[in-house]
């Protein structure tokens, strides 16, 4: 007996085509719906047996834990930043390292997941849009799981070391003319046709794994429940990922209060940010997104819907900061903490000061940073924006001048 269903987000029926990423009836949002009745009987103690991780939290997956295809993932570090947030002016801040993950990002999660689910359905082919990260982690996972990948990603604008990545674990790497939307409607219509199993977030079982950063955190605080969780957000599921586990621990008692779930845009690509600001619970598609954070360069977010639905019913926050505003952030942190995160994984840290700033968050809140990236994901903006090199001649004395003045 399965554990779950897929159900639509938005009319509320049942899915049972695997092979669609929309509701047959309505063209709604899915999700998986999970029963959750035996995690009733359980506690968070119960669990401890596995190593903490994604697969730690097996009864609130959508996948047999047996079949799993997995690269240990997950089990990333919860630092306490007290350094940074001396510097943010906040009581209590946490940063979620992401980056510590197999492939260097929280898409891992997701993808353990995700091309388990694709391998119990017998796919051959998977594939996703990305501007680097997912496509990094899916090529790792179909090449663990023995299946063939093609990747879509907007030409120019992906890191060098994510596209190394997808190259390096043998996926077909398709360079798009366009950007991230446009690669992503090219491989929903490749999906259409079944060429491919789509494993992008619209897949409703990649959020699933995604969960498992919460669950890890409540873990890492002893299930004192942080008031804020801050998040960048790109195509908007982690944040979505992140409320569906909250709601779940809820469900089955674990928990008895909710955080604010706060989403952080950069400026040049931020429809949830600005649909938030205009309360509204829909986002207008932006049409030409840019941002030196590559991996949160989206107009037209998939899950931005679910990701608002989160926001306003945690009583979170969202809003934007600058390219300036990240890049600072991003140095803050591995100044400060020695934590290397990539620039959208910065945004969340910028959205802390920013928001600290602004009144929003107080200076006595138990604040948590999710940093979903590694800094070696992309080493030339770091290069591009760091204090040129000391280039010298192979000589002692010129050495002793450099360092001693
Ligand atoms: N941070 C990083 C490092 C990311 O790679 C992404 C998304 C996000 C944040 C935003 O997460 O989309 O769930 O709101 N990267 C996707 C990709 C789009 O293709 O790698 P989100």
């Amino acid at each position: 007996m399965a554990n779950h269903k897929v159900v639509c987000w938005d009319c509320g029926c049942d899915v049972d085509d695997p092979f669609v990423n929309t509701c047959p009836k309505c063209g709604g949002l899915l999700t998986v719906k999970m029963d959750l009745e035996p995690v009733k009987e359980m506690r968070p103690e119960d669990l401890r047996k596995e190593p903490i991780g994604v697969w730690r939290y097996a009864p609130f997956l959508p996948v047999d834990y047996d079949k799993r295809v997995s690269i240990k993932e997950g089990g990333t570090p919860l630092y306490r930043t007290d350094a940074l947030a001396a510097e943010c002016g906040i009581g209590e801040l946490h940063v979620k390292y992401e980056g510590a993950n197999p492939t260097g990002s929280f898409k891992d999660r997701g993808m353990t997941i995700g091309v388990s689910h694709a391998v119990e359905l017998g796919a051959k082919v998977v594939g996703c849009a990305s501007t680097g990260n997912t496509s990094a982690s899916l090529a790792a996972y179909a090449s663990k799981a023995g299946i063939r990948c093609a990747v879509f990603l907007p030409s120019g604008k992906v890191a060098a070391g994510k596209l190394a990545q997808a190259m390096f674990f043998g996926a077909k790497v398709i360079s798009v003319d366009g950007n991230f939307d446009d690669a992503l409607r090219l491989a929903r219509e490749m999906a259409e046709e079944r060429s491919l199993y789509l494993l992008n977030s619209i897949n409703p079982y990649r959020p699933e794994g995604q969960k498992s950063v919460l669950f890890e955190i409540m873990d890492q605080l002893a299930y004192d429940v942080p008031d804020r969780i801050i998040l960048p957000v790109g195509n908007a599921a982690n944040i979505w990922a992140v409320y569906k586990a909250v709601k779940e621990l809820e469900e089955v008692g674990w928990i008895d209060k909710i955080p604010m779930l706060t989403g952080i845009q950069a400026e040049g690509a931020a429809p949830v940010a600005r649909a938030f600001k205009d309360k509204d619970k829909d986002f207008v598609p932006e049409e030409h997104p840019e941002t030196v954070a590559t991996a949160i360069r989206i107009g037209n977010p998939v899950s931005g819907r679910k990701a608002l639905h989160a926001i306003y019913d945690t009583g979170g926050y969202s809003t934007t900061v600058t390219d300036d505003e990240i890049l600072a952030a991003q140095k803050m942190l591995g100044r400060r903490e020695g934590v290397g995160v990539e620039p959208a994984s910065a945004a969340s840290v910028a959205g802390a000061k920013k928001l600290r700033e602004m009144g929003i968050i107080d200076k006595d809140e138990r604040v948590v940073c999710i940093c979903t990236g590694n800094a070696l994901k992309d080493p030339d903006t770091i290069i591009a924006h760091s204090d040129p090199v000391c280039q010298c001649p192979n000589d002692v004395a010129a050495v002793r001048k450099i360092l001693l003045g």
